[in-house]
């Protein structure tokens, strides 16, 4: 099932994060972060729950579009994260699709994240830089920057990608060091096959 984030599932959506992402406190320190940041518009928060137990999160949180005619209030879907014992049985998949359908329905033009290509691309995500849109950093691996346009998107809307202070605060952008230069490496060697 999913559902809204309550405060008691708080522990619970920690535990989530840093088991799925084995980064110690960094995400769960974001979520936390994104919970209290004041913002344009309200962050979406759901769960996926197997009987009591919560197994996975997404949030989704407010971010800007720096177009040209002015700044587009759209969101930023991230983390999203499910328990290792509980991956590849869709419910990934399923959070996903309630946070875009959630996205929907307030009106959001926009839905914007950085991850995986091959994951995104085939849950309602494209390649954001391949339809004009800017991103936020230089530390973004090539395809990791994408966006799912939804039905209030107008042709005017495009420009620079800006994330909430939190993402910049915990340095939750993009990748750093020896990390980026292997994904860098790895996406060359796909391009070179491909
Ligand atoms: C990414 C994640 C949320 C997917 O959740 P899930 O419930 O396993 O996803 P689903 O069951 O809906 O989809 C499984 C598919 O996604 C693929 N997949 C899972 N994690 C992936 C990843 N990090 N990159 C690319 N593909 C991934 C699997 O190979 C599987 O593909 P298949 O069906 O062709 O075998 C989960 O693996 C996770 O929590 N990972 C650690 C945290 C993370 O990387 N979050 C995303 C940050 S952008």
């Amino acid at each position: 099932m999913i559902r809204q984030e309550r405060a008691e599932d708080h522990e619970a959506v920690r535990a989530v994060h840093t088991q799925a992402f084995g980064d110690g406190e960094r995400v769960p320190a974001l979520v936390d972060a994104l919970r209290i940041a004041p913002a344009s518009l309200a962050s979406l928060s759901l769960v996926a729950t197997i009987g009591d137990r919560v197994v996975g999160h997404v949030m989704l949180s407010a971010c800007r579009l720096d177009a040209l005619p002015r700044l587009v209030d759209v969101l930023s879907l991230s983390p999203l994260g499910v328990l290792p014992e509980f991956q590849r049985q869709g419910i990934g998949t399923r959070l996903v699709a309630h946070a875009l359908a959630g996205a929907e329905n307030r009106g959001v033009p926009l839905v914007f994240l950085e991850g995986s290509p091959h994951y995104y691309g085939e849950r309602g995500f494209t390649d954001a830089t391949k339809l004009g849109f800017r991103p936020p950093t230089l530390r973004y691996v090539p395809g990791a920057f994408q966006v799912a346009k939804l039905s209030s998107y107008e042709e005017w809307m495009t420009g620079t990608f800006v994330y909430s202070d939190a993402f910049w605060a915990l340095d939750c952008v993009g990748l750093r060091g020896e990390q980026l230069k292997q994904l860098q490496l790895r996406s060359e060697v796909d391009a070179t096959r491909a």
